[in-house]
């Protein structure tokens, strides 16, 4: 049983429900297996003082290791310091936070919930829902967060009438990286087409270069499909099979059209395709021995990390038939309650994530834009600006990521990953067998218990 210290501030312990109790059941099952490996991968403290001793510290448990997200950690753990609040770095590789969960999750469970967690997408709900987290309104309230923020950002950091996580940035999903040099020497412009992007594919193949930069790890190739089921018929359809799980639409013929589309990529992809880390696919691009790169923006971070400038070295499109919607994520930092012995440390970090500077200077080094619906548009680059715009239109031309956790709970978000790979890999695979089990996964998982 959870510690009765972490029984929520106002609503006083939690009533257990079956629906908790099942899930923390898959916890321990879980914990099981992954806690020793996960705890032994994880990237040891690193502690950004300042001088003397820190009045207090923050344990932070992330998945920012690449060189471009070292350097965000440092923006927040340098801003931290200066307020005497020593960040305790606890790193667990692994892109998309796949080990990072896991590793979380065991840690609540051993009594060890570090002060303030990486914590995306719809999940805090759950653990908010558990007394878990620390209610931040304290700091949102006066803080005025959610005129502040953009409203999909306001309601998914709002859990039942309080703040449970402080937002740090949004990613775009839908961006097609291209490599300036290659394409200004082979006289190339951005597609903006599927008919124009095999044309500039066909091309580069010819010149000898790569024209698609892709690693096979599960979650970057559902990474790219997503992207692909947007451009079939934006954010509604989207939305009705990774939010609303709606069985029937897994069978539509735009799935069928999507999937096709992912398969055919392959041939403009590296040959053998390796499973590698996003940085290193992300390598071949900076290098110029692949021509394009569909990856969420934090790959601009680490170009940029890198010493690559926008639109000298590198430029970014949307994915084609993208340019209007937003394929989003936002990375949000939740605390836990504790004894609530350090709370206030942990509010002091929400604001200062909130706060103007540290919105602007963290999110130009992480590749993301900010939360505020009115950020400072001058210290944003193209890429960030054509992302802003899009985001901007509104709920409409957004969608929310299904691998970066804001669509669907992790066990229909990991079940639907698993099966896109498996298509991806095995050309042996029908469409129709693929999408008759992606529907069946739909149908077990689906919240609203739709049927066909
Ligand atoms: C997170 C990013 C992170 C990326 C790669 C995404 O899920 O939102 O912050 O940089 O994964 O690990």
């Amino acid at each position: 049983m959870i510690d009765k210290r972490y029984a929520n501030k106002r609503g006083g312990a939690k009533t257990w429900s079956a629906g908790s109790c099942k899930w923390l059941v898959s916890w321990v099952a879980n914990c099981l297996f992954i806690c020793s490996a996960g705890m032994a991968g994880a990237v040891a403290a690193t502690p950004a003082a300042g001088a003397g001793q820190p009045a207090a510290s923050l344990q932070v448990v992330h998945w920012w290791t690449s060189a471009g997200e070292r350097k965000s950690v440092d923006v927040l753990a340098g801003r931290l310091a200066e307020e005497n609040i020593q960040w305790r770095d606890l790193a667990i590789p692994g892109g998309a936070g796949l080990g990072a969960s896991k590793v979380l999750k065991s840690m609540v469970l051993a009594g060890k919930a570090p002060e303030a967690t990486q914590l995306n997408g719809i999940v805090f709900g759950e653990w908010a829902d558990l007394g878990l987290l620390l209610e931040l309104d304290d700091v949102a309230t006066p803080g005025g967060w959610q005129k502040l923020l953009f409203p999909t950002v306001w309601s998914l950091v709002h859990n039942r009438g309080h703040v449970v996580a402080a937002p740090l940035g949004i990613h775009r999903i839908n961006n097609l990286f291209y490599n300036k040099k290659v394409f200004d020497r082979l006289g190339l412009a951005a597609p903006r087409t599927w008919p124009e992007f095999e044309r500039v594919a066909e091309k580069l193949k010819q010149a000898g270069v790569t024209p698609l930069a892709q690693s096979s790890e599960a979650w970057q190739v559902a990474t790219l499909f997503e992207t692909l089921v947007l451009a079939e018929s934006g954010p509604a359809y989207y939305r009705s099979l990774f939010v609303d799980l709606n069985p029937a639409a897994f069978g539509d013929a735009r799935m069928t059209h999507a999937l096709k589309r992912l398969r055919s990529l392959k041939q403009w992809m590296p040959q053998p395709l390796r499973e590698r880390p996003w940085p290193e696919a992300t390598r071949q691009l900076a290098d110029g021995d692949a021509a394009m790169f569909v990856m969420g923006d934090w790959a601009k971070g680490e170009l940029l990390a890198w010493g690559l400038n926008t639109d000298q070295d590198f430029s970014c499109a949307a994915v084609p038939g993208t340019a209007d919607y937003h394929l989003y994520s936002v990375d949000t930092l939740a605390m836990f309650a504790g004894d609530y012995s350090h709370q206030p440390a942990q509010e002091k970090l929400a604001q200062l994530i909130m706060s103007q500077p540290v919105q602007s200077a963290y999110n130009q080094v992480k590749g993301a834009i900010p939360v505020w619906r009115a950020p400072d548009l001058s210290k944003m680059d193209s890429c960030a600006r054509a992302s802003w715009s899009a985001f901007s239109k509104g709920s409409a031309f957004q969608a929310p990521s299904l691998v970066h956790r804001m669509a669907a709970d992790e066990t229909a978000k990991d079940a639907i990953v698993a099966e896109v790979h498996r298509y991806f890999v095995d050309d042996k695979m029908s469409e129709s067998d693929i999408q008759r089990r992606l529907a069946s996964i739909a149908r077990s998982v689906s919240k609203t218990g739709k049927q066909e």
